[in-house]
């Protein structure tokens, strides 16, 4: 297959390189990305040599026309992911999530090239903390912040141009990812690089949120399965069963990095902040035969540590000006 990954020098999207490098070495690797303060060339340091690197905006039409010509598939990881970021400036959300995926969705439907478009389960809103439900493909949306609304947005769109266009396309919605190359703004990265660089950690609120991790090479193997096996048009939920407050992952991570599990500052909440996301990811199992590898959760966590550890070169020269505008929104 001749992939083109929009998005493939940010977090989950350079995973997918690296993975499809080395597991699939027939296929020929374009990546498209913005390299916004998300994406950087280091994160595809190892297999520079083995793909093509085009910097651009998918949203400009010269740019991604001709790169999703010369493709057969596009796996679409290209966003703004941040939620408070979303929270401080929704605009360039708007931009790359909604313009962007408005983007790639016409020049798929000009070429005929197969798509699949990566989201979020956050499009789905939030669970009550102790409820037994979980997110399907049938839970109605109902984001809460700027970021989900604008993945939310996307869906809809790659949906209408299914029904409208017959697009050949896919969704998956995922939930929580960690894991190597994840910016230092989202919550396990920062936990651990504040422990590394004398920080205490930071909590929003009292930590009783929620989220339901899965390891990025678990999500990417869950996209390549969809890739390949998914029926156009359909929804895939992706999820590993791994439920936790946030307060048990930084409890765990404190734990693994030797520290007392009281070496925190609780710190302002989120606003609008989701209480719980849970995902049931049975027809994914069921139609697919998909099962997530990275089951045991503390050691997955325990590499990442090691990850965080051994690459401070990735991530040391971002930290004091990621700590400082959080500081500045008393976080
Ligand atoms: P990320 O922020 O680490 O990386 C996003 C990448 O997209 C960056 O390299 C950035 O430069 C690039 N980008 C942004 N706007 C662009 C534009 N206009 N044109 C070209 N490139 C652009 O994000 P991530 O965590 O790797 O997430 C990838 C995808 O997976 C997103 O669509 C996100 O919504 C989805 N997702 C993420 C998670 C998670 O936990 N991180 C969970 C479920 C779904
Ligand atoms: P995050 O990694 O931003 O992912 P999302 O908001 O998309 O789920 O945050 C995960 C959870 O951790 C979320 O409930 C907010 C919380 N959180 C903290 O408690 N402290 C932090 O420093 C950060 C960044 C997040």
């Amino acid at each position: 297959m001749r992939l083109l990954v929009t998005g493939g020098a940010g977090f989950i999207g350079a995973n997918f390189v690296h993975s499809t490098v080395r597991d699939h070495p027939e296929d020929v690797v374009t990546v498209v990305d913005a390299l916004t303060y998300a994406g950087s060339r280091e994160s595809l340091r190892g297999v520079e040599d083995s793909i093509e690197l085009v910097e651009g905006d998918i949203a400009d039409v010269d740019v991604i026309d001709p790169l999703v010509a010369a493709a057969d598939a596009v796996v679409h990881f290209a966003a703004e992911t941040h939620v408070d970021n979303a929270l401080a400036d929704p605009r360039p959300f708007l931009h790359s999530n909604v313009t962007g995926t408005f983007a790639v969705l016409e020049a798929v439907r000009r070429h005929g090239v197969r798509l699949h478009h990566v989201s979020t389960d956050e499009v789905y809103g939030d669970l009550e903390l102790d409820g037994p439900t979980r997110f399907t493909e049938a839970t109605p949306y109902n984001p809460s912040s700027p970021y989900s609304a604008t993945k939310a947005a996307a869906d809809m769109l790659v949906r209408a141009w299914v029904r409208s266009f017959c697009v050949h396309a896919t969704i998956s919605n995922c939930s929580n990812n960690f894991g190597p190359y994840q910016h230092i703004e989202k919550f396990i990265p920062r936990q651990i690089t504040n422990i590394l660089t004398g920080r205490r950690p930071k909590l929003y609120g009292t930590g009783a949120n929620v989220r339901d991790w899965i390891h990025v090479d678990d999500h990417n193997s869950a996209v390549r399965a969809i890739l390949e096996r998914g029926e156009a048009g359909r929804t895939y939920l992706i999820g590993a069963d791994n439920e936790q407050s946030n307060l048990a992952v930084l409890q765990s991570l404190l734990a693994i990095m030797g520290r007392d599990p009281d070496d925190f500052d609780h710190v302002t909440d989120r606003s609008g902040h989701d209480l719980r996301y849970a995902i049931d990811p049975s027809t994914l199992r069921d139609e697919l035969g998909w099962t997530p590898a990275r089951t045991d959760f503390t050691e997955a966590l325990r590499e990442t540590v090691e990850w965080y550890r051994t690459h401070p070169d990735w991530w040391a020269p971002l930290k004091d000006a990621t700590e400082s505008s959080y500081s500045k929104r008393g976080q």
